[in-house]
């Protein structure tokens, strides 16, 4: 059950193990095959998931389970390296551990990675797609429950999930360091299958360009606990619903694990221009 009392037992833990942590820093969760993306963090301190009681651990290759926290362009981050997700049997809430850990440490905005597969057909596997907006359609909801009046509201709002400002600066840090950053609408399915091309175009028809299995819960989590979002898919594959390639979790992993220097360059410029 994750509820305040939970979540502050976790943080217990972890400020423990952190000597020099700053609330103000900037939370980041990075999805499959992107772990590479947080190697070069100054003064840093490595948690295993392991090592802090309470905290769900993460079953699945390509996400390395461990907290992170160090500093980015001399700007405190805390790093979540591999996340929980829906097809491992956590609950919506569960999944959204480390959100609610960071918005119990009092961290204002959470950067959110995933590995996605592109359905718009002028994305490519290997772009980043900045997130604008989202379509939960897990069926599940992370505020399912009591409503813990500490955390948010009862019904928050979901009109400005994707801060507007972290999405300009977003699209300026990609022009200064050259990478090319999509934008678009995220879709997250449960899975973990994949989805058949008639899922592919009923997608598509919903208005999603990119289909993945985490972020849009986060991403409401956090917004009920007042943290700013941002959101980066990267696309590791490419879903046209009339000539469905075959995907496999290896391809997704090698391919995010190459997207993951361009991953890595954009967010220590997109951290280095934060107040
Ligand atoms: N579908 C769902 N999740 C994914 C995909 C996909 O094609 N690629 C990476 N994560």
């Amino acid at each position: 059950m994750t509820s305040p009392e939970s979540i502050s037992i976790i943080n217990r833990h972890i400020l423990e193990k952190i000597d020099n942590f700053q609330p103000h820093a900037t939370g980041i969760i990075l999805g499959s095959g992107l772990g590479e993306a947080i190697t070069r963090l100054e003064d840093s301190t490595e948690i295993p998931y392991s090592d802090i009681s309470g905290l769900p651990q993460s079953t699945v290759k390509g996400h390395s389970g461990r907290i992170v926290y160090g500093f980015m362009q001399e700007k405190p981050v805390l790093v979540f390296s591999g996340r929980f997700h829906l097809y491992e049997g956590y609950t919506a809430a569960e999944a959204c551990t480390p959100v609610r850990v960071m918005g119990g440490l009092g961290l204002k905005r959470v950067f959110i990675t995933n590995a996605a597969g592109a359905l718009n057909p002028q994305f490519d596997a290997g772009d980043l797609m900045l997130i604008t907006d989202h379509i939960n359609f897990t069926g599940h909801s992370p505020l399912t429950g009591p409503n813990y009046e500490e955390w948010g509201l009862r019904f928050p709002d979901m009109s400005r999930v994707y801060c507007d400002e972290l999405r300009s600066i977003a699209l300026e840090a990609a022009k200064s360091v050259s990478v090319r950053l999509e934008r678009g609408v995220y879709v997250q399915v449960s899975g973990p299958n994949l989805e058949t091309p008639a899922e592919t175009r009923m997608f598509r028809t919903l208005g999603a360009d990119a289909v993945g299995m985490s972020t849009a819960i986060e991403a409401i989590a956090a917004v009920h606990m007042g943290l700013k979002v941002m959101g980066i898919a990267c696309l590791t594959n490419k879903n046209l619903p009339d000539c469905m390639a075959e995907t496999t979790h290896e391809a997704v992993i090698e391919q995010a694990a190459k997207s993951s220097a361009a991953m890595s360059a954009l967010i220590r410029e997109i951290i280095s221009r934060l107040d």
